[in-house]
């Protein structure tokens, strides 16, 4: 790091473009590794059988990124040779090279003990791992460090360690050493290293063609108990993409190795996938029902890219979405499959929202196909991974299932193998169906998410005849930072029609909109229809739509598409408490009594009744104020929020014990669907309830569970109220020794705390000896908890933001990555009122102006500053 950076604008002069791609002068033919591990001072040999490119034939000079690298020796062909790096790597120059195959040799020292950025090689609780995505093989040691150059790997480590695993299959091994080989050509930042004192959880699956892998997730002893869901999960995986995607695993082992302190959540390396702990562990006494399905997510998720990613990697950082959006999307897909598709797609929807939408609508909007960058690591987005996997989603969509599956297969067999680029992917999809989708093309290149405006109009027939009713649609993306012109997108819009009396009478239809403006005809209806827009959430964009209470209380009775279902009672709670809080009509009595009959209708899946009981947050009111042209008044949406809650909680008084009690079950915890759903419906439901009865219906669930989803929905209800002292103490005590469990013992607190006395609550967490800087988890929980309590964070004087300011300072000098992450808090500023934002943008100028701050958060502090 230097420790002279100079201020970041919108045009970084550090900026990487997308437009000055170029393939790189030389082609590695196969590599070599020696890894002599020793915390300090771990020696890395390194073999590169090179030789110049077609393109590059002739005098060319060989550049190899490096960084943080004690360069040992540099041998070419066996001949020692005298080059001294620079910061960022080394430079062969072309009067030195080959015009033939060479060999380079090098030796360099690394130091994975003094690592604690958690990229390259480091330690973790006494174990040694690697995270090389995107570049931080360049800190292991020096490489062509970028994703079109792929090669296969031998890799031998020594160490004292039992356990040492690389990427692909094991070769060979002795007291001290492994070595492992992978046969399927690979960019460095798929490379994986793990040594240390671990016990494996063994299964195998044998594949399609017949084949037997070993399977292994690798813990620390202890552990070994809280494996078998992710076991299970990849099993489900493995099995799943055989049989929906026809794709294949292709190594005799697949080991999973769970690690304490992880920058991410997980990472695909070749046969070794690394992954953060928490999403790993998990037992009915530790983990939710949330973090189970996310450990099936992510499991999935990582399984997913051996083929989309892996087999087919990225060209450039630029195409990250080929492989991350279409990851994400299959393992949607898969959960949806897992569990149910409508609650999967609610869920998926909110989280877009929450997240794709607030960056889109802010300084850090990008394209889910961004142009340049500073650091790689900023872009690891909603947009890219959320976005881009609903560009899938309309993708198939608009072609239709059969052709996506076509698709899908040329997409495999024209590019195994080869590292790809977003054009590559659409070719595909233009090879099978014949269509043009240079429009479809825009989404990948311009940011913003589009605003869409429906009206409607219904003839009457003439005496006797139908009548005819149309959909007029008008769409408009509002500038975006460095694009201000937007045009037109296709937008597959997925509409039904329901009669009067709630019948459905014309099932979905895609109508497909390319214009700006565009009609669409409905003939032959008796009587004026209910529109239902958007089903499914046919695209990521936003629906504006003057419609009355009635007709969204219509559609939540009614719609047989049930996310539309519960996009009607969503909408109706957003537009009662907007009309709270700008002074509209009051919508309180109509909301109320739709949410309280569909609380009540037993025969609706709790899944998806949990779900559309819940309010929109703090956050998401604050993002609908604005859309409006509204200043968010913090305290005022919180306020208006719980007396909703408590309206509903009145409303509900007398059926809400009988209901909960309806919901339990002595059945032992089991983390599906089904139980799942239930346990969501009785939190939510014993949330109002603790609104009503002080607290005591939580205590009660809270000493009698016997799951960590009940404990928690308990805990939640309570501190809610400002309430659950005792709980907290009981809960420290019996968890103190569990990191992951921990986690939300201080996340929890802080998201919760009353606005007044969150910032000195986070101050207090962040000075208990459990909080641990260099632990993301542990910085996330607390300061992620912070950003998460929308009146505490933005409390009037601005102490939320001097906080958080000052901890990402402190952060940033041993973690850049995980404190840019983290920065994202800020991104909202433009939405509030001039003394916020001024109290904001302060604090980013003090980020801003830190010596030695890193190009992680001075890209992410002078991005939301331009
Ligand atoms: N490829 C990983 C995933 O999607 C994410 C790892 C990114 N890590 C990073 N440091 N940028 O699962
Ligand atoms: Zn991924």
């Amino acid at each position: 790091m230097s420790s002279e950076t100079p201020p970041v604008t919108a045009a970084d002069p550090r900026s990487i473009w997308l437009a000055d791609y170029q393939p790189y002068s030389h082609v590695l033919d196969k590599a070599e590794l020696c890894f002599r591990l020793a915390p300090k001072g771990t020696r890395v040999s390194a073999r590169l059988h090179l030789r110049p490119s077609a393109a590059a034939r002739g005098r060319h000079v060989l550049r190899l990124d490096g960084e943080a690298l004690r360069l040992v020796s540099l041998r070419l062909d066996g001949q020692l040779i005298d080059l001294t790096p620079d910061p960022t790597g080394l430079t062969l120059p072309a009067d030195l090279l080959p015009d033939a195959p060479f060999v380079l040799e090098t030796e360099v020292l690394i130091d994975p003990v003094s690592n604690t950025a958690l990229e390259g090689l480091y330690m973790s609780n006494g174990m040694y791992c690697s995270q090389c995505e995107a570049q931080g093989f360049r800190k292991i040691t020096f490489w062509p460090d970028r994703p079109d150059v792929m090669t296969r790997y031998t890799v031998r480590i020594e160490s004292d360690l039992p356990v040492l695993l690389s990427n692909g299959n094991p070769t060979a091994s002795g007291p001290g050493w492994a070595e492992w080989h992978d046969p399927w050509p690979k960019p460095s930042y798929l490379f994986a290293l793990v040594a240390g004192d671990l016990v494996a959880c063994r299964d195998s699956f044998t594949t399609m063609s017949g084949r037997k892998v070993d399977l292994a997730i690798w813990v620390r002893a202890g552990d070994e108990s809280r494996c078998a869901w992710a076991m299970d999960s990849l099993i489900r995986s493995m099995k799943w993409d055989e049989e929906v995607y026809g794709r294949e695993y292709d190594l005799d082992v697949f080991n999973i190795v769970a690690v304490d302190d992880f920058n991410m959540g997980a990472m695909e390396n070749k046969g070794l996938n690394i992954f953060n702990s928490k999403f790993v562990l998990a037992d009915a006494e530790s983990a939710t029902d949330d973090d189970f399905a996310r450990i099936e997510a992510i499991i999935a998720h990582e399984y997913f890219h051996n083929w989309t990613g892996n087999r087919i990697t990225c060209r450039d950082w630029f195409q990250l979405c080929l492989k991350e959006g279409l990851t994400v999307f299959r393992d949607q897909q898969f959960s949806g499959d897992m569990r149910s598709h409508a609650v999967k797609r609610i869920e998926d929807v909110a989280l877009l929202r929450a997240r794709q939408f607030r960056e889109d609508q802010g300084p850090l909007a990008h394209p889910v196909r961004p142009e340049s960058f500073v650091e790689i690591n900023n872009f690891y987005t909603a947009t890219v991974y959320e976005k881009g996997a609903e560009l899938i989603a309309m993708l198939k969509t608009l072609v239709g299932d059969a052709a996506y599956a076509k698709a899908l297969d040329l997409y495999f067999s024209r590019h195994d193998g080869e590292a790809a680029t977003i054009e590559d992917w659409l070719k595909v999809f233009e090879d099978v169906t014949g269509r043009d989708l240079s429009q479809f093309k825009r989404w990948y290149s311009e940011a913003g998410t589009p605003r869409l405006e429906v009206s409607e109009a219904w003839e009457v027939g003439e005496a006797g005849e139908a009548g005819v009713y149309t959909l007029s649609f008008t769409q408009h993306t509002p500038p975006t930072p460095g694009q201000k012109q937007k045009n037109p997108r296709v937008i597959p819009i997925a509409v039904g029609l329901l009669g009067p009396n709630g019948d459905e009478i014309r099932p979905t239809e895609v109508l497909e909109m390319t214009e700006v403006q565009q009609s669409f005809r409905f003939e032959g209806l008796t009587a004026r229809p209910v529109p239902s827009i958007l089903r499914g959430f046919s695209a990521p964009v936003l629906l504006a739509r003057d419609s009355s209470a009635a007709e969204r209380a219509f559609l939540l009775a009614h719609d047989t598409d049930l996310f539309n279902r519960y996009e009607a009672g969503r909408s109706l709670a957003r537009e009662m408490l907007v009309a709270q809080l700008t002074g509209g009509a009051d919508l309180r009595a109509t909301w109320a009594a739709a949410l309280a009959a569909l609380i009540r209708d037993e025969s609706l899946d709790p899944a998806f009744r949990a779900l559309t009981l819940r309010l929109p947050s703090e956050d998401d009111l604050a993002q609908a104020l604005s859309e409006r042209g509204h200043l968010p008044d913090p305290e005022a949406i919180r306020s208006a929020r719980r007396a909703a809650q408590d309206l509903l909680a009145g409303g509900l008084s007398a059926d809400l014990p009988g209901l909960i009690a309806g919901l339990a079950s002595d059945r032992p915890f089991l983390p599906d669907a089904e139980g799942a759903g239930r346990r969501s419906l009785s939190a939510g439901l014993l949330a109002l309830q603790t609104r009503l009865d002080g607290g005591a219906a939580a205590r009660q669930a809270f000493d009698a569970a016997d799951n960590m989803t009940s404990a928690i929905g308990a805990l939640t209800a309570l501190l809610d109220i400002g309430a659950g002292g005792a709980e907290l103490a009981a809960f420290a005590a019996r968890w103190q020794q569990d990191r992951n469990v921990m986690d939300k013992w201080f996340m929890l607190q802080a998201a919760l705390a009353a606005p007044d006395q969150a910032v000195e609550l986070v101050a207090e967490l962040a000075a208990h000896p459990g909080f641990d800087l260099k632990n993301p988890n542990r910085f996330r929980a607390v300061f992620g908890g912070l950003s998460a309590n929308h009146a505490g964070f933005h409390r009037a004087d601005g102490a939320g933001y001097r906080l958080l300011a000052d901890w990402l300072i402190r952060l940033d000098a041993l973690n850049p990555q995980s404190a840019a992450r983290v920065s994202a808090a800020f991104e909202t500023w433009p939405r509030y009122d001039p003394a916020r934002r001024a109290l904001i943008t302060a604090e980013l100028d003090r980020i801003l102006a830190t010596p030695g701050l890193s190009r992680d958060l001075g890209e992410m502090a002078g991005r939301m500053r331009a």
